[in-house]
């Protein structure tokens, strides 16, 4: 089995793909900043949880700190590299702008610079739908342009795009940009959308909904994406040695060995109806505050999961009515 380097193991993403990855017999070691973006004790508790399986370790340390980002990769010696850990966040870009550029930019060269040093086997790192911005042509399929970002996260993750491809075509790095499609699940992030629905309608309090509710998203459960991960994992992208032989469905790049991949459902989902599912999950209704669309969020996100499902002939299928059930129950568990 591969040994995998993955940062960001203390975050949402990162904490299930460790768990997966550990219960299919990898070898995983971890490194998280522990930013304070949210509440910390929650990614002290997702990382106390991998500790308990002998084949995880983790540092804790910032990506912009390439020395200790080096020694830990290089004392790991791992196959693949997987980079979740990122200033995360549609709108805290606004209000924070430089930690995008510091985690993002900076931190994600870093994380290139040592998987050539360590001529990984493969390097997969995290993109997001946001590289879709004001495109409107739906389903986004990977072969979409994408140059209208309308928030600094999302022009941060577009420039990671770019930087990954010039590695893997100067350094010969099978390169795999995945784009998520917002994900959900237990253990969430709590700046996200059912996780604030719930804490405040378990408060008593109103929650705020974007745009009059006239938005929807392709909402990704977290057990369907780390599993996308995984088998992704096994299929790193090779050079075509004729463009002409790329098939019509791949995004290949023609003159390296980097591909980008969406994750998501394939669903495009009303935001009331979300909603409507939380209550039902709750059995509680939930009061609504109508507001107007926040500043660089976009309408409508959905995603086309052709070039995951050919690859790995697999897409993520789980129905919102089990995963946001799934959701409230960890919920109350966790916070009771
Ligand atoms: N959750 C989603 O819906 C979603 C959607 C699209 C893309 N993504 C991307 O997926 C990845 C994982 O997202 P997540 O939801 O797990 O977010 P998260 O915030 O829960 O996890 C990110 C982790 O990275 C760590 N981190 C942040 N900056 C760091 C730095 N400079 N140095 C070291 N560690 C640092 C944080 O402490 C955190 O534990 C991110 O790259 C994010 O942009 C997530």
């Amino acid at each position: 089995m591969p040994k995998v380097f993955i940062t960001g193991t203390a975050g949402f993403i990162g904490f299930h793909l460790a768990k997966e990855l550990l219960s299919f017999g990898y070898e995983v070691v971890g490194f998280d900043g522990m930013t304070d973006y949210y509440d910390v004790e929650l990614k002290r508790r997702r990382h106390a949880m991998l500790l308990q399986n002998p084949e995880f370790s983790a540092v804790e340390g910032r990506l912009e700190d390439f020395d200790l980002l080096r020694e830990t990769a290089l004392n790991a010696k791992p196959d693949v590299i997987v980079h979740l850990a990122a200033q995360a966040g549609v709108r805290y870009s606004l209000e924070n702008p430089r930690s995008y550029i510091e985690s993002n930019l900076v931190g994600t060269f870093n994380v290139m610079e040592v998987a050539r040093e360590l001529s990984v086997g493969h390097l997969l790192m995290a993109s997001t739908s946001s590289v879709y911005g004001g495109n409107t042509e739906m389903p986004f399929d990977e072969k979409q342009r994408t140059d209208t970002p309308l928030t600094l996260y999302a022009a941060t993750k577009k420039a990671n795009e770019h930087m990954a491809h010039s590695y893997a075509h100067l350094w010969k790095i099978p390169t795999t940009m995945f784009r998520f499609f917002t994900v959900y699940g237990p253990y969430g992030r709590p700046d996200l959308a059912l996780f604030k629905f719930v804490r405040a309608a378990l408060a008593g309090e109103a929650i705020d909904v974007y745009n009059h509710g006239d938005m929807s998203r392709d909402f990704t459960y977290v057990g369907d994406l780390v599993r996308s991960i995984r088998l992704l994992i096994e299929c790193p992208p090779e050079a075509a040695a004729d463009p002409a032989d790329i098939p019509e469905w791949d995004s290949l790049s023609p003159v390296a060995p980097f591909r980008t991949v969406n994750i998501g459902n394939g669903d495009c989902v009303k935001l009331l109806d979300f909603i409507s599912e939380t209550e039902k999950a709750l059995g509680i209704p939930i009061r609504k505050n109508m507001m107007d669309m926040q500043q660089g969020d976009v309408p409508a996100t959905w995603a086309n999961s052709d070039v995951l499902f050919n690859l790995t002939g697999f897409r993520p299928n789980t129905p919102i009515s089990k995963g946001v059930q799934d959701f409230v129950d960890w919920y109350r568990e966790y916070y009771d």
